[in-house]
């Protein structure tokens, strides 16, 4: 149930506004408390007078109430919010959004809400797909706005593509699920690692991996979606965060991202260590570019610190620790090892054997390794679904 919960809706000009109205009654059924703001063009496609009634208050639509001077205040609309949704949210829309144009209420409301924003696009296939349209949303994605992707089937233009509004029955139960989830990981401290390390050999070159930090990233996504306070020590990557509040320490080495950790494990609650960490390093870094003068070429590497080793070793009962193992033979018990060794409370085993599953994927297939022998099997999903797995194991550990 939503009692007591402030939803601000915002509705723009589409053919998928009549589904607005079964919005709101969904809202209501759930006991929600529901205002409207309407942009002048979604007035053409559906009176304020039936979202009023249903919703129980006055639709905003200026700036100005009446002739008198008062005026809507879009800040304090803004701060009433628990979730600000704009359905449907038109191609104009999305791209005012995304550029911060501030030339309607809705507009002005949503640049002063300090609520979660959802979206809920509706559109015609091909301006969905359009470059444009993706990059707007892709820059409202990076400004933390959760979209809620439209769905197949027939549009208003007779065309049969993605565009369509997602129902509203779904979209209330998904409001439900965001504003009754309350997660044990809320206000905890968790630092991440991710992504790989690239060890220097002279000013212009490196010993790296493939790595690509998505699972770091998608790691600190999750936990901050969930009200944690993520610490993300990423290597070189080019993934990055879509949570603003995630604080993101960017480093080139191993020895540079232990430094970082060794910074803030004791203020942690949690650690996970998803980062692929050169194990060696160039022990005599050449100040200037190596000549091709010889025909041979050797490199003197020493050991890297293992980062998730000291940390198990400096962990206190009250911690929690996770650690990543790629293993390429005698999976499990390698895997049981390495987390005795490494004194963790979960270990994520992927194998390079598996198909579809390991670097450069956005796919991966994991076993969690847990200290009392327990084993859980999942099979090869996309990788943020496997982000929500982990997540789901530490909240539910906590917990015990
Ligand atoms: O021992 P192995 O390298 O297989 O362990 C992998 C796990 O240890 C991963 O969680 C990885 O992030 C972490 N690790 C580390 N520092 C290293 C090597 C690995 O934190 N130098």
């Amino acid at each position: 149930m939503l009692t007591g919960k402030k939803i601000l809706l915002g509705v723009t000009g589409s053919i998928a506004t009549y589904k607005t109205a079964y919005l709101i009654r969904e809202l209501i059924k759930l006991e929600a408390d529901v205002k409207v703001i309407m942009t002048s063009a979604s007035t053409d496609f559906i009176s304020p007078l039936t979202l009023s009634t249903l919703s129980k208050h006055p639709v905003a639509i200026d700036f100005i109430k009446n002739k008198n001077g008062e005026w809507e205040n879009h800040v304090e609309l803004g701060l009433w919010a628990d979730l600000f949704i704009i359905a449907p949210a038109t191609a104009n829309t999305i791209s005012k959004m995304a550029y911060g144009l501030c030339d309607n209420l809705l507009l002005a409301s949503y640049l002063s809400a300090r609520c979660p924003v959802w979206i809920a696009p509706a559109m015609d296939l091909d301006m969905f797909v359009h470059h444009t349209t993706k990059k707007n949303i892709q820059i409202l994605e990076d400004h933390g706005v959760n979209i809620i992707e439209p769905t197949f089937g027939e549009l208003a233009s007779g065309l049969e593509g993605k565009g369509r509004m997602e129902e509203p029955e779904v979209i209330a139960n998904q409001i439900d699920a965001l504003l009754n989830q309350s997660s044990n990981l809320k206000g905890k401290k968790i630092i991440i690692t991710g992504g790989p390390t690239y060890e220097a050999i002279d000013p212009v070159r490196f010993i790296g991996n493939y790595s690509s930090g998505k699972t770091g990233v998608i790691l600190a996504d999750e936990c901050a979606k969930r009200g944690a306070n993520v610490t993300l020590v990423l290597g070189p990557s080019n993934q990055k965060p879509k949570n603003s509040n995630i604080k993101v320490l960017r480093v080139n080495s191993a020895e540079e991202m232990f430094e970082a950790v060794k910074r803030e494990w004791l203020q942690t609650d949690i650690g996970i260590f998803s980062a692929a960490v050169a194990d060696y390093r160039v022990e005599n870094i050449s100040p200037k570019k190596i000549k091709k003068s010889s025909d041979s070429l050797t490199l003197n590497l020493v050991k890297n610190p293992d980062i998730l080793l000291w940390t198990g070793q400096h962990k206190s009962n009250k911690q929690y620790l996770v650690g990543f193992a790629l293993e390429t033979d005698n999976e499990i018990e390698n895997a049981q090892k390495k987390l005795v060794k490494k004194n963790l409370d979960l270990l994520i085993l992927n194998s390079l054997n598996d198909k579809g599953a390991g670097f450069k994927h956005d796919t991966n297939k994991v076993t969690f390794v847990k200290p009392n022998n327990k084993l859980t099997h999942f099979e090869l999903k996309p990788k943020t679904l496997m982000g929500i797995d982990i997540v789901n194991q530490i909240e539910k550990d906590l917990n015990e």
